[in-house]
Order: C-alpha cells, then structure tokens, then sequence
C-alpha cells in the first residue's frame, strides 16, 4: 500500500508474486483501481497465499523488437534488427507462441535508435560482464520494447539468435557467416570490426511459420509434408527446417509445434510477404496452421514511407 501511495504514474500492472495459474496479472488504469486489486489480493485474499506479496510494474506499450550483437569482451557489432509475431493468432491475438513468423530489418528500429541501443545497452552490459570478470562471448539478443514515443526498454536478455528471426537475418547476410562467427569466439579478441559482413541493401525478408495442427498446445505430429521443392522454385525463396523428421519410408513428416519456416526476400516487404505466402500454397500439407498476417506493421509502415516519397516527388 505505502508503494501504491508513493507512485504517481499510471496504469500500473500489479502481479501476485505466487503461482495463479495465469490469472495473477492485473492492470489498474488509475489509483482506486489499485486500491480495489490490492483489497482483493490481500484482504479478500482471492489468490490465496499467491497474493500474500504482489509486485509493482510499470506498464509497457508499443511493439516488441530484436536486437543482435555480436560481443567479444568490450567489441560488439550489431546486427540487423528483427521483429517477430509471438501471438499464435493474425491480429497479434491469442496465446504467446515462440514465434509464428519474423521480418527484418525492423523498420521500427531506426538508425538513430540502433545508436542509442548500442550505446546504452549493448556496450553498457559487455563493460559490465568484462568489469565482473566474466567477459562474454557470442551472440547477445536483446528483446526490447520499443514505445510509441520512441523512447525503449529492454525487457529480456538471450545469448543466442532468435527463432524465427536468425532465417530473416540469414536471408540478408550476403557474406560468410563462419569468420565473424570465428571471431566473436576467439580468446585474443578485438577484431570483428575487420571481419567483413555485408548485409543486403534495400532488401526486406520475411517468414511465415508453418505449424502442426493444435500449436501451441498440445499438438499432433507425423503428418507427411510434400511441396518444398516447388515452393523453393519460386526466387527468393527459401525453406528452413524446424520441427520435420523423416519416417521409415522416407517422407519428410512434421515432428514438432513449429515445422517449417517459409522465407522470402524482395525489395519491400509487401513483395517479401507475397513471395513467402504464394510458397506457403506450394506446400503440400492442408493441415499446416499459420498465420496470414506476418508482417502487418512493415508493410503498413512502408505504404506510409511510400506515401510520404510521393508528397515529396515534384509534379
Ligand atoms: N522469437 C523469439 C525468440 O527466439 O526468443
């Protein structure tokens, strides 16, 4: 309650500490709303002992965006930013999913913010890890949160390539991976500045998840999946492996909840996403799930940046 009096700013989001079962999370838009959940929580006990402590958390809008480095001690080299789908559903509804599809580079993440990640986050936390004698070495993925007044958090820490959104980044790389890869990895350090890495220009990727029937619960495997080639054959496509398997004759068949990764690349990602979709229909598995939506906000973002260059062409 004392800390319920000493905030000023609202919504706050009050979780129980203890396990809920998923229902331990609520968002007061004002103080009495607060009031209302901690009477709840503590005096009417609903929770039970799960709401014994509750713990106060500010409320974060805006989209989520992944953030690549690559870190050797005090280097880093940043790598493109991605966005991914986490909601299971089109409209980024439903439950939280590890990822039913991804498009890079994020046009969310500007130049002007990729300097102030890596100067207030990537830099800050490889000095940390170096001043606390545990220098780090590898890929470090930051999940940030990016608001609608541009201004970010982060809100989670990885130390390794996201999934699905290493396939988009792998679409744009065009020189080799291994030697930067070396170089992040190799005790005497300080030199991924030299490693080359080219990345494609003016080109936009994109990958739709195919998933099994019933992701993400529980989800059922050895369906047989044909078409892959043919989806291949359409340029700028290409299909990664997630969850297949081969049986005992041989067919590729579906082993896992996410299966397969359709990608494309395109100089926009409005032809990024066609690609992808128009491969999507090669696959021969009607019981894929998926969403059609991957890549909503890129395209909407670029019809708008498309707008604004023709304002901009004399007439
Ligand atoms: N796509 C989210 C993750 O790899 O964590």
């Amino acid at each position: 309650m004392a800390a319920l009096e000493r905030r000023a700013a609202y919504p706050v989001v009050i979780k129980a500490d203890g396990l809920a079962a998923g229902k331990g999370v609520f968002i007061a838009w004002n103080k009495a709303e607060a009031e209302n959940v901690l009477q709840a929580l503590f005096v009417e006990k609903t929770l039970g002992a799960a709401g014994r402590t509750v713990i106060l958390e500010d409320y974060l809008s805006g989209e989520e965006a992944s953030f690549f480095a690559l870190v050797n001690g005090l280097d880093v080299l940043p790598l493109l930013p991605a966005q991914d789908h986490k909601a299971a559903y089109d409209g980024d509804r439903g439950p939280n999913t590890g990822g039913m599809g991804a498009y890079a580079p994020a046009p969310v993440v500007t130049a002007a913010l990729t300097e102030r990640v890596i100067a207030e986050v990537v830099q800050p936390t490889a000095a940390g890890m170096v001043a606390e004698g545990t220098p780090f070495r590898g890929v470090l993925y930051c999940g940030l949160m990016i608001e609608p007044n541009g201004m970010f958090k982060v809100l989670e820490y990885n130390v390794r390539f996201g999934d699905p959104e290493c396939q988009v980044l792998c679409m744009l790389l065009e020189s080799d991976l291994l030697p930067v890869l070396y170089e992040t990895a190799a005790v005497s350090g300080n030199n991924l500045d030299r490693v080359p890495l080219h990345w494609a220009s003016k080109t936009a990727a994109l990958t739709v998840v195919l998933a099994s029937p019933g992701y993400p619960g529980a989800y059922r495997s050895g369906d047989v999946i044909r078409g892959l080639e043919q989806a291949e054959t359409i340029p700028g496509v290409k299909v990664f492996h997630a969850g297949t398997a081969r049986d005992a004759q041989g067919q590729l068949i579906a082993k896992g909840g996410r299966v397969l990764n359709i990608t494309a690349r395109a100089s926009t990602f409005a032809s990024a996403q066609q690609l992808a979709y128009t491969a999507v229909e090669k696959i021969d598995w009607p019981d894929a799930f998926y969403r059609r939506d991957i890549g909503w906000r890129a395209l909407q973002r670029e019809q708008h940046e498309t707008i604004r260059l023709d304002e901009r062409t004399p007439r």
